[in-house]
């Protein structure tokens, strides 16, 4: 009997706010986009009805033209900031105006298979709200066509202080029509979350599209932070992979065309932004016009959506394991040693299990099974030695963060026994 198991099952028991989850107590009090992606996954591990409750309560927030918030304000907090008054959203349920990464039709596609046969009459509305959410990707965020998605905000990115917006984020005046009043630093260690400076920025471009009126024409114009983003698209690829299947299983025969049709797209457009001389690929800031050159995890994440030729599979790899010798715990989300490495900041070094998790799916797609399953065994040691953290120090292997957290438990849940993504 694994008692951790146990564990993790509390941990998104605990976390349980009425059919859907907390990312933890206090710091993340509402209902978290992709993290509730991810939690579907691990519940789908035990019990389908919650995994699909936790997708339907995300999809009360999603918005007419299709975007599904990065967050669904279900019932009032005085823990965070910044909440629905900060956002402006008017929303007939209260969310957050930018939304996050797309795993939700790859969480679709596995609840689906879980759920085995005869269950098309609960799944249907969820692929028709993923359907309208890549749409709204493709038509808001690539008006021009090009095949990458663009993040206006880096909380957009889920991954929100990282180096790879460092000069593109710098260029985003610190003035805000809304006064800071941090509450995450009340919860954790200052040094482990993004500094006061960062939160200025990020509330400036939040001030600046509610003045849009949150319409994404206005906000594409008006943005002073635009990256067609490599993670992002990525994981957008592979959720429209999932889709494309479930469109097809489904008789959509239209749909699949049109979902095809995106991820052929895309699938050229993150070949392009492969970079030789990195070993990695990268991300293009559509302001500068130039590409995002920092060292970050996020240039591994097309393992997960591409397959990749050999010599290319292999460079990702041997990058891979440079930044990873002499660590305790990997994937370090920025490259060691380097001036922007902080092991313990928030996104700026540090391991993360569900990041971790996108990896080891995309190395066994790409041959790569005994790379994946050292990660995936560092980060069950990682898990099983500190517990459900947000995330861990690479260095010392230390939890940081939120503790008790859901995503951790539900990685932890998918990890352990083996049983990868396809
Ligand atoms: N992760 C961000 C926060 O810390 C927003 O999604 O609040």
């Amino acid at each position: 009997m694994n008692t951790h198991i146990d564990q993790a099952k509390r941990i998104l028991a605990v976390n349980d706010r009425g059919g859907y989850t907390v990312p933890t107590d206090r710091l993340y009090p509402f209902q978290w986009n992709w993290d509730s992606a991810f939690v579907a996954m691990g519940f789908a591990l035990y019990d389908i009805d919650r995994a699909y409750r936790e997708l339907e309560r995300l999809v009360e927030g999603q918005w007419v033209d299709g975007m599904i918030p990065h967050i669904v304000f279900h019932a009032p907090s005085e823990t965070y900031f910044p909440g629905p008054n900060v956002w402006r959203t008017e929303q007939t349920i209260p969310t957050s105006g930018i939304t996050q990464p797309p795993v939700f039709a790859i969480a679709l596609r596995k609840l689906h298979e879980a759920a085995g046969k005869g269950a098309e009459e609960r799944i249907l509305p969820l692929y028709e709200a993923a359907l309208k959410w890549h749409r709204w990707w493709y038509s808001a965020r690539d008006p021009d066509g090009t095949g990458l998605v663009a993040l206006l905000h880096p909380w957009e990115s889920g991954s929100d202080n990282s180096p790879a917006w460092d000069i593109a984020l710098a260029r985003v005046p610190t003035d805000t029509d809304t006064p800071v009043v941090r509450k995450d630093t009340g919860h954790v260690d200052a040094d482990m979350r993004p500094r006061d400076e960062d939160y200025r920025r990020f509330i400036h471009l939040v001030d600046t599209y509610a003045a849009c009126g949150w319409e994404p024409a206005r906000q594409w114009e008006k943005a002073s932070f635009k990256v067609a983003e490599v993670q992002t698209s990525a994981i957008l690829l592979k959720a429209g992979e999932d889709l494309e299947h479930l469109a097809l299983l489904f008789g959509r025969t239209e749909d699949a065309i049109e979902i095809a049709a995106f991820n052929n797209r895309t699938r050229k457009a993150i070949m392009a932004q492969w970079r030789p001389e990195l070993a990695r690929f990268v991300s293009r800031d559509l302001i500068s016009g130039e590409d995002v050159e920092a060292a970050t995890q996020a240039g591994f994440i097309p393992l997960l959506s591409l397959d990749l030729d050999k010599q290319v599979a292999d460079a990702l790899v041997f990058e891979m394991k440079a930044w990873s010798k002499d660590l305790k715990v990997a994937f370090p989300t920025t490259k060691p040693g380097i001036a922007s490495w902080e092991p313990k900041r928030y996104w700026r070094g540090p391991a993360w299990a569900i990041i971790n998790w996108l990896l080891i799916d995309g190395l066994n797609r790409n041959g790569h099974a005994d790379v994946a399953e050292e990660l995936r065994r560092s980060t069950i040691a990682a898990i099983e030695t500190e517990g459900f953290a947000e995330y861990f120090d690479p260095v010392t292997g230390e939890g940081c963060g939120g503790l008790g957290f859901s995503w951790t438990a539900a990685a932890y849940l998918w990890l352990e026994r083996g049983a990868l993504p396809a």
